[in-house]
């Protein structure tokens, strides 16, 4: 294999959430990778993401649509076979947290909208894509999960468990679909500055904060949605070809440690003093 495996010359892509932050990152870096984009979002926006992928010689068509409506996913993956010719990658992105409330003020409306948008909206992408995936004799199914789906402690319950879900049904579907050639998997994203984190970014920087976001994972920062999308081009492309059923954390190596005790993260820190100043 050679590093042109990361090419997705000639194939098709539809991304939903693409009006916004990972998706629109996603639309642009699969277009520049070679792939004809279907840019799938609720909000109009997508028009724009879609204005920007043709403005940098993109191919690419704007759905409006309800990732969680099952008449809005059949359409929109008929869009792509429509226009395109077929179906080779599907980057189920679409999500919403819910609300940022706690555990007893969470309500059943509220978790079956997050459950709906976030855990079914991938499972009927995959339902209607990966039929279409199949025809093309195989192809990449990635979906956004969360770190906040790995453990508790990244985002609201009704949102971690929705992620948690997203988990468990690539690790079924992949292997739902064993032998077709269709592989699933899901990227983990950590903290990344997005529409969906804008709030916490604008009050971090009003208050003058903003060098303390992300500063419980090991680099310290949080993530720009390029960093994430380029882990789903990856996952896209037949450079990952023998990584199925995998969630994938890209999170600045926050999910890579258990609680630290104060005495732990001191040790660390007089460590790395002996490596700056021997
Ligand atoms: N930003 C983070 O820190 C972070 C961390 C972990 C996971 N994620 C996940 O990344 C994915 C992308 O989110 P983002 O961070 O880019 O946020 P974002 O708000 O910038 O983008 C999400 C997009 O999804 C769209 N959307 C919402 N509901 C929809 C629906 N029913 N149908 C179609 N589109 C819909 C929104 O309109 C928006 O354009 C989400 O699944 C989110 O849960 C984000």
């Amino acid at each position: 294999m050679s590093a042109a495996a990361m090419s997705l010359d000639g194939k098709v892509a539809l991304i939903t959430g693409a009006a916004s932050g990972i998706g629109r990152a996603a639309s642009l870096m699969f277009a520049e990778a070679g792939a004809k984009i279907v840019a799938c979002d609720l909000s109009e926006a997508v028009n724009e993401t879609a204005q920007a992928v043709r403005d940098a010689g993109g191919e690419v068509m704007a759905v409006t649509m309800d990732a969680g409506s099952e008449p809005d996913v059949i359409a929109a993956v008929k869009a792509a076979t429509d226009s395109y010719g077929g179906l080779d990658v599907l980057f189920a992105n679409a999500g919403i947290t819910g609300g940022l409330r706690g555990f007893f003020e969470g309500t059943p409306e509220v978790w079956a909208e997050t459950l709906r948008v976030n855990l079914i909206g991938p499972f009927l992408a995959i339902k209607h894509g990966a039929p279409e995936i199949m025809k093309r004799g195989g192809g990449s199914i990635i979906c956004t999960a969360s770190v906040a789906g790995l453990r508790f402690g990244a985002g609201p319950a009704q949102y971690s468990a929705s992620k948690a879900g997203v988990i468990n049904l690539v690790q079924t579907a992949c292997q739902s679909l064993a032998g077709t050639g269709v592989r699933v998997n899901a990227v983990c994203p950590g903290l990344t500055e997005t529409g969906m984190t804008k709030p916490a970014y604008d009050m971090a920087r009003a208050a003058g904060k903003e060098h303390k976001i992300g500063q419980i994972n090991p680099l310290r920062r949080g993530g720009q949605p390029e960093e994430i999308a380029s882990m789903a081009l990856f996952l896209a492309s037949d450079a990952s070809s023998y990584l199925n059923g995998q969630a994938i954390a890209v999170d600045g190596g926050l999910s890579s440690s258990h609680p630290v005790a104060p005495g732990t993260v001191r040790e660390v820190e007089e460590g790395l003093k002996t490596v700056r100043e021997p």
